[in-house]
Formats: C-alpha cells, structure tokens, sequence
C-alpha cells in the first residue's frame, strides 16, 4: 500500500512544484511591471522597502527594470498587462486547485510515513525459504521523565541495559537470602531487589544487595506490606512498567529460584516475552498437536488441538517494547479488575489467546526457554536427579515452582550444584506427600 502511494506522491509533488514555479515566475513578471508603471523613477521607496523586502530582491535580481524602461515598452507592457489581468482569474483558480491538490499530496506523504513507523519499507516477498516475519520488535525510546530516581539506580546497576528484578517483602526473607547469595556466587551483578517493606529494606542493606523502594502509593503499599504470595507476585506486572520505560531490558525473577549460572549469557533477546515453561519435556515445553477424541462423531470423531504448558510467569524477560508493556498493562488491569484471578493464568491467556469476536489478542512475540537450563523443579526431581548424564548437566537457574518446601529445596539445589554434594537430593520425594 504504502510504496504505490508515495511513488505516486513522489511524482505528483514533482508537478506540483514544476506548475508552482512556473506560476512564481509569471507573477514576478507581471508585478515587475506593475511596479514599473506605478514607480517608473524608482522601485523602492523606503516604507516599501521591508514589506517587499524579499519580492524586491528577486525583481532587481532580474534586471526587470531595465528592460522596463522605454515608453513604448511600456505602452506593450500596459497592453500585455490587460492581457494578463483576464488571465489573473482563471490563474487564481488554478493556483487554488494546485493548493488543494498539494494539500491532499501532503496529507498521503504523512500517512505513507506512518505506515514506515509501524512496518520498515515496504519490500517485495524474497523467494521461497527466505522469508520472515518480524519477531524483534523495535525498542521504546527510553522516558527518564517517567521516574527519575529509578532511572538513576537503573543507570549503576544494570549491565548493558539488562537486570534481573525480583519483589520482596518479609514473608519471603529466607527464601530471599539463598537467593541473594546464590546469584552472587555466580557473578551476577545486574539485580535488584523491590523492597516492599522496612524489613526488606534492612536485610537489603546488611547483605549488600542493592534496592530500591517505591515511592508511597496506598493500594500497592498494602497489598505488598501485607499480601500473599499471588497477591504480591500480580503486583510486578505494574511495578516492571516503569522498568521497560526507562529502556531496560527486565528478567522478573521469583525469589524460589537458585542461579547458577549467568542467565544473560543464554537468553536470546529476539523476542517480546521469553520465559521459563511449566512444562517437562519438549512437548509440554514447546507445544504439541494433542488430538481430542469424541467416537459419537464417526468419520470426524478426531479434532486436533494446539497444546503448550504454560508459561511460568515467575522468571520472564521482557524485552523494552510495546509489546511487551502491553503484556504488563493487561495483566494488570485484569488482576485489578478480579484480584481472585491467579496472575500466572491470567499472564498466559493474554499471551497466547488469537483475536477473536469482540477481543483483540496481543501481538507479542514469545520465546521459551530451554527447559534444562531454564530448570523448573518438576525436571530436577522427577527426572535429571535419577538420570547420570543429565546431572552432569548445569542449568543456568533452577526454579523450585512445583514444590511448597521451597526453602530446604532450595538449599538441597545450592548443594548439589555448587559443593558438589551428590546426594543432596536424595530425601526428597518427586512430588510433595
Ligand atoms: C528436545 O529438543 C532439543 C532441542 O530442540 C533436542 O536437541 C532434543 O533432541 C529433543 N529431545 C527429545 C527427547 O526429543
């Protein structure tokens, strides 16, 4: 759409200004006339001098005057000027239609310069195999205005515009400290941690781990002081707004994760969302054909149906795009509408639902995580721990998502993975009893 019309534009503006130059110029000749009949001892009087300042310019530049000066010349001139005042007329109309046309051209240029905005130059196809959509979506223009005290702490702590954020309040300390201490053992130094109260504040400053608090604001202030764990984990959605914002690159991470390697060494960056999966295998992780039977149908009694785990909406990155803010203000605005929806399902639904009658779907990219490296503790327990090969493996996190003694397994994953203890595992059961 937008290439013909621009072409087009291109052309039709190239006509415009050609007519328009050729309406310029007859101008200036009849006005040097005129001015030669009415001023034949001289153009420019001084009070004419600054209103015709730039027309003056221009005629003397043509020598007008000298080929203006004989009598007879002007006689013609007079005559022609006769002439061409019938002419002034049907000239006026046209100059007229040219302004209209001009303007129309305009407001196409503009349009046509949107669409660029949104969706680069426009290309032909390339051949068979060769062509894709686009996954990376441009990134925000930073807006410090939005909170600059942030921006200032984001400035020291992140390393190449990237950190890992992770919400805190009391409730969660012990968990925080493995955490901490875990992330620091791998030499991870882009992270901060939201204090959601004093409690925080002080463990924050005693173990050098940098924070940050928000300024006062009631309905967050008492859902982070005083919330469970689902209420404080659907407040990230509107505190990481301010994040992307500012231009940063988030990877929001739950407080049971153990980190043993530097994840900004292993994600891929080329998408809007790119998260750990619920899932434990390639299927349940990355998506499967699952075929829905129902016999009574006969012929067609089989319907294939599009399959994936969920997203786990405790350790995600989010590029800085409006995608991906999009993602957040959606699942905030519907967690602030039914504060009883569980966030993680709700963070999936607008993630992966299409448009359909009466909605509007988000047009994110999404990648998911390798799930041996991106671990969650269903894979650790159920399966890595019993096979030798995978337990040579080193994940770069492991997430103890599906188990409620977080903290002793937490602990258990510190000790497999950085003292080598090989039966560090051992008493725990796959599940929980
Ligand atoms: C799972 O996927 C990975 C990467 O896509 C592949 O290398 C591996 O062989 C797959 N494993 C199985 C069991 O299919």
């Amino acid at each position: 759409m937008a290439g013909p019309i621009s072409r087009r534009s291109t052309n039709a503006s190239r006509s415009v200004l050609r007519s328009r130059i050729s309406v310029a110029i007859l101008i200036g000749i009849i006005l040097g006339c005129i001015f030669a009949v009415l001023y034949p001892h001289g153009f420019f009087s001084r009070d004419s001098y600054s209103d015709s300042h730039f027309q003056s310019r221009r005629l003397s530049r043509s020598n007008i005057q000298i080929k203006c000066e004989s009598t007879e010349r002007v006689n013609m001139l007079k005559s022609d000027i006769e002439d061409l005042s019938n002419t002034n007329d049907e000239l006026q109309k046209q100059i007229r239609d040219l302004n209209e046309k001009l303007r129309v051209v305009e407001q196409k240029n503009r349009q046509a310069e949107q669409q660029v905005v949104v969706v680069g130059d426009p290309q032909k196809a390339g051949p068979f195999g060769t062509v894709k959509g686009i996954r990376t979506n441009p990134t925000v223009l930073p807006d410090e205005a939005v909170n600059p005290r942030l921006a200032k702490i984001l400035e020291k702590v992140a390393v190449k515009n990237e950190l890992i954020v992770s919400l805190a309040n009391s409730n969660v300390k012990p968990m925080l400290e493995v955490w901490a201490s875990s992330i620091k053992r791998s030499g991870i130094h882009n992270y901060l941690v939201v204090a959601l109260d004093d409690g925080i504040v002080d463990f924050c400053k005693e173990n050098n781990v940098p924070f940050y608090t928000r300024d006062p604001d009631e309905e967050i202030d008492s859902i982070g002081k005083t919330g469970g764990n689902h209420q404080v984990s659907g407040l990230k959605f509107r505190i990481l707004r301010e994040f992307l914002q500012l231009g940063y690159g988030v990877l929001l991470s739950d407080l049971d994760i153990v980190y043993i390697q530097n994840p900004f060494d292993h994600i891929h960056r080329d998408s809007d969302v790119e998260s750990m999966s619920d899932g434990h295998d390639n299927m349940t992780a990355y998506g499967y054909n699952d075929v829905f039977d129902e016999p009574a149908m006969g012929w067609a009694r089989y319907v294939h149906t599009m399959r994936i785990w969920v997203y786990n909406s405790g350790f995600f990155y989010l590029r800085p795009t409006l995608p991906a803010i999009e993602l957040l203000d959606r699942v905030a605005d519907r967690l602030s509408r039914d504060p009883s929806e569980w966030d993680q399902a709700v963070f999936n639904e607008e993630l992966f639902f299409p448009s359909h009658p009466g909605y509007i779907g988000l047009h994110a990219s999404k990648r998911t995580m390798d799930h041996y490296l991106f671990m969650n503790s269903k894979v650790l327990f159920k399966e890595v721990r019993k096979d030798d090969d995978l337990k040579r493996l080193k994940p770069v996190i492991v997430h103890v998502n599906y188990h409620p003694d977080k903290l002793p397994r937490m602990e258990a994953v510190v000790e497999f993975y950085f003292n080598g203890k090989q039966d560090a595992f051992d008493m725990f059961p796959d599940g929980s009893d």
